[in-house]
């Protein structure tokens, strides 16, 4: 059984239909990264599949329950689960790097302050930035910045992650740690990762599967090689002979 199964989803804003009946399945303890074109609906899919969009058709289910038109409530319930590295990964800039941390774990559970400090120290010592706690984001590089998010998206231990984006505008040895802690906290965590990004190379490096968005459906899905060698032309056309050519060298 998928951990997601999502059929027929459907999204319009006006007349610009962006799903259009999509479906995906998702598995227990896989990478899967979502790829397509810029506007296809890679993030809205991620946000119907949280609960913070509503699709004007199709239904989602998490762990054998629908979750589609679940009360906000109910969600509040199934997003505790669900950890979100956001594609803007905004931190609050008001607040220091263990409150940024620590915000979910405060608003979301019954942990008492030294166990929250505790899961504040091993976190932030997961992603590779011990002792940072009292840090403004503010003072911290773009990377550092990715890393306290995603720290904050994992506190609470959730059981799939969804990272929208986790390296853009990182420099390539930031985009390479970020790869690399997503990696070892799906290790570690022993958690789910649905990725979405644009950087080929991390995906296909990555990814057990991946599933790409086009036409506001899912056109293709399956194992990095699988992609690679596909001969669907829509497939075909979105890796291009350039990138073909390095996925396969590397
Ligand atoms: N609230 C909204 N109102 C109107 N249009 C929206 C809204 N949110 C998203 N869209 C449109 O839906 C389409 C899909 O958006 P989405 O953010 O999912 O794209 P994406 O695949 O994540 O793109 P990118 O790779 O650039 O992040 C885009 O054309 C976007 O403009
Ligand atoms: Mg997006």
């Amino acid at each position: 059984m998928a951990l997601f199964e999502v059929r027929g989803l459907t999204k319009a804003f006006g007349r610009h239909v962006v799903l259009s009946g999509l479906d995906i399945d998702i598995f227990a303890g896989e990478v899967i990264t979502i790829i397509g074109e810029s506007g296809s609906g890679k993030s809205i899919l991620l946000k119907a599949m949280m609960g913070l969009l509503d699709a004007d058709a199709g239904t989602i289910r998490f762990d054998g329950e629908e979750v589609t038109g679940q009360t906000e409530r109910e969600w509040t319930q199934t997003r505790r689960r669900i950890g979100m590295l956001f594609q803007e990964s905004a931190l609050f800039d008001s607040l220091n790097v263990y409150d940024n941390v620590s915000y979910a774990l405060q608003e979301q559970t019954t942990m008492t302050e030294d166990e929250i400090a505790q899961r504040v120290e091993e976190t932030l010592a997961l992603v590779g930035l011990p002792g940072i706690e009292h840090m403004s984001p503010s003072d911290l590089s773009g990377g550092m910045r990715k890393r306290v998010a995603l720290a904050r998206a994992v506190a609470v231990r959730p059981e799939v992650v969804f990272y929208d984006e986790p390296a853009e505008g990182l420099d390539p040895i930031n985009v390479t740690r970020v790869n690399r802690l997503l990696l070892g906290l799906q290790k570690s965590l022993n958690v789910t990762s649905v990725v979405v990004t644009h950087n080929l190379k991390a995906a296909f490096a990555i990814s057990d599967r991946l599933a790409l968005i086009h036409d506001g459906a899912v056109a293709a899905t399956g194992a990095p090689e699988a992609l690679l060698e596909s001969d669907d032309p829509v497939v075909r056309e979105f890796i291009g002979d350039r990138m073909r050519r390095v996925l396969r060298a590397s």
